[in-house]
């Protein structure tokens, strides 16, 4: 069961950013996780020790509340507010010369911003200063979109203090972080899941906003290159292998994927990690089900401290020349993994 949070230990927390603790630092002093406390600087918008000025506060309550798309002038310096909590250095990778006998791909998914966890995502962007990928694919579920959430509709408590907009300044400020580390003419792919669709059913019942908000045009994801999938359940394939968001649930939903696809798959949505292989015609590969993890809190508070089998991960996908691939699945673990003989800190 998560701990709530007493006042005594918000002003804690408050005045460990304000010393300029790291994440990892508070998470010992008040002996709680790393999520935790990452989480917990987003939920109550704990400052660092560059708190908006009162002109800048004012006109950031001014333009979040403005319904307006988010290319205004203030856009860059709101991102710059957005990333207040948490900061990653870029490193240089050469880039490689020569044919390369296979391409990387990045596959990640479940993001759920503002309920993403950080340290999970900073220790991959840490990874990315060191490989070069050819190809990245985000499998849905990047926005939770908990401020337009059906479910929140008459939850006024539950939803109180939920900015969309600044859900799209963080989010964006995230992707710009991935951008850096990816080089031209990187094949980018970005999924939509049932969260992203929860934009369509809001639209839904608020047709007058119809071409407003719209998250491909917020997230300013064609200008970044992404090629785009916004119908939720949609699949696409690079080689030999599909990608989509997740379909199926239950208990065996490795298997039930492969079964009802009959084909190689991977994808997110039940936030657990799993790999599975199944019979294929003689002579020919197992079919293979690769279910991602997820980059987001174990422990949202729309889950109110209830057990699961939730992993942070994500997957890397070797492509050969002539369609195969090979999967690794990487399961984060309290913010940091371990790959190819190097240990990725995200809580740093
Ligand atoms: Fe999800
Ligand atoms: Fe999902």
């Amino acid at each position: 069961m998560a701990k709530k949070w007493t006042e005594e230990e918000r002003g804690k927390l408050k005045a460990y950013r304000e010393e300029g603790m790291t994440i990892e630092q508070i998470a010992n002093k008040l002996d709680r996780s790393p999520d935790s406390i990452d989480h917990a600087v987003r939920r109550y918008k704990i400052p660092t020790s560059t708190p908006l000025t009162n002109k800048e506060s004012k006109e950031q309550v001014e333009i979040v509340s403005n319904l307006e798309k988010l290319d205004d002038k203030y856009f860059e310096a709101l991102k710059k507010k957005a990333k207040s909590t948490w900061s990653v250095k870029k490193t240089q990778v050469k880039a490689s010369t020569g044919k390369k006998p296979f391409t990387t791909y990045l596959v990640m998914g479940d993001c759920h911003v503002p309920e993403h966890n950080m340290p999970a995502i900073k220790s991959i962007l840490y990874m990315m200063d060191d490989i070069k990928f050819d190809g990245i694919v985000n499998v849905g579920d990047y926005m939770d979109f908990g401020s337009i959430s059906h479910w929140n509709k008459t939850k006024k408590l539950t939803s109180e203090g939920m900015k969309l907009k600044q859900d799209y300044i963080v989010g964006n400020s995230i992707l710009d972080e991935f951008d850096k580390r990816l080089p031209a003419g990187c094949d980018k792919h970005f999924m939509f899941g049932n969260h992203e669709d929860w934009y369509y059913q809001f639209i839904e019942c608020n047709p007058m906003l119809e071409g407003m908000l719209h998250p491909t045009d917020e997230l300013k994801l064609k200008e970044r290159g992404y090629k785009v999938y916004e119908t939720y359940n949609d699949i696409f394939r690079i080689g030999q292998l599909n990608f989509t968001h997740g379909i199926y649930t239950g208990m065996h939903y490795v298997k039930k994927h492969i079964d009802e696809l009959k084909t190689n798959i991977i994808f997110g949505h039940l936030h657990s990690q799993r790999e599975r292989y199944e019979s294929s015609p003689a002579k020919e590969l197992s079919i293979g089900g690769y279910a991602l993890g997820c980059l987001c809190s174990m422990s949202p508070s729309y889950m109110k401290g209830r057990p699961n089998k939730w992993s942070n991960g994500f997957g890397i996908v070797y492509f050969y020349p002539n369609g195969d691939f090979e999967v690794r699945l990487i399961r984060i673990i309290r913010g940091r993994f371990i790959f190819d003989g190097k240990v990725y800190n995200g809580n740093k």
